[in-house]
């Protein structure tokens, strides 16, 4: 049985006051939420303080990108071991921003995700194709290069750290969210990849998230899905109330 991980990924919004704001309002909405994970993903800057103000909540902290080096001439960079030691517990690792506007390649997640997994952090990996590559019927081949290529040699015991992000780009920030069959259909693609490569156990305990517009409004009819395992909001995680919302959408 997969826990259902939802994950807010506040991308470059809100200063350190306006977090601690969020965190005030938000840890008592969702207090008594025992069978979903709940993580927030928020710039460097505000990290520790966004750990400080959930303090004695269940709400993880995360960053939202990592190097890949522990230490040294990298200027600008930050190291995973950093962002633990900032108390935070996972890392958003790939996302079609950072692919995008960042240069960031299957090769730079890879090197990020076993630097973070070495740190002890959890992570995040994002997949997923645009709207030509979906419109050219390549979304297979693409999600295949992401989860492949990102995830190459890690072992099936590493995986247990590891929560896979579907997140289609023309969704995110949209408005247009995958039909939950649209989404079912690739993440359970996405789950015979992880079965292939990692075998059966590891497949059926990985989760899964849709990303892209999520929202209070179409966030039950997503999760009824069966390989959908949890979700990573954007836009709709920038509230308390409707992240709170979405959060508790089996309630
Ligand atoms: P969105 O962003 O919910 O605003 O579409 C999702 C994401 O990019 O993780």
């Amino acid at each position: 049985m997969r826990k259902p991980f939802i994950a807010g990924n506040w991308k470059l919004n809100k200063n350190i006051a306006e977090a601690r704001a969020f965190a005030e309002a938000f840890a008592p909405m969702v207090d008594g939420v025992e069978d979903v994970e709940i993580g927030i993903g928020v710039q460097f800057v505000a990290l520790k303080s966004l750990v400080d103000a959930f303090a004695g909540s269940k709400v993880k902290v995360g960053a939202q990108d990592c190097y890949w080096e522990e230490s040294g001439a990298f200027t600008g960079e930050i190291a995973p071991a950093m962002i633990l030691d900032a108390g935070a517990a996972f890392v958003i690792i790939g996302h079609s921003e950072r692919r995008q506007y960042f240069g960031e390649t299957n090769e730079t997640v890879n090197k990020k995700i076993f630097a973070a997994l070495e740190a002890g952090l959890e992570v995040i990996m994002c997949c997923g194709e645009t709207l030509e590559e979906r419109e050219a019927d390549k979304t297979n081949m693409v999600v295949k290069d992401h989860l492949v290529n990102g995830l190459a040699g890690l072992a099936p015991g590493q995986m247990n750290k590891i929560t896979i992000a579907y997140e289609p780009v023309w969704a995110i920030g949209t408005g247009k969210t995958a039909t939950p069959e649209q989404a079912q259909e690739v993440h359970a693609y996405l789950r015979e990849l992880l079965e292939r490569t990692f075998g059966r156990e590891t497949a059926q305990t990985t989760r899964i998230q849709y990303g892209g517009s999520v929202k209070p409004a179409n966030v039950r009819e997503l999760m009824a899905k069966p390989d959908i395992d949890g979700a990573l909001v954007g836009g709709a995680s920038l509230e308390p109330e409707s992240f709170a919302e979405i959060v508790k959408f089996n309630s």
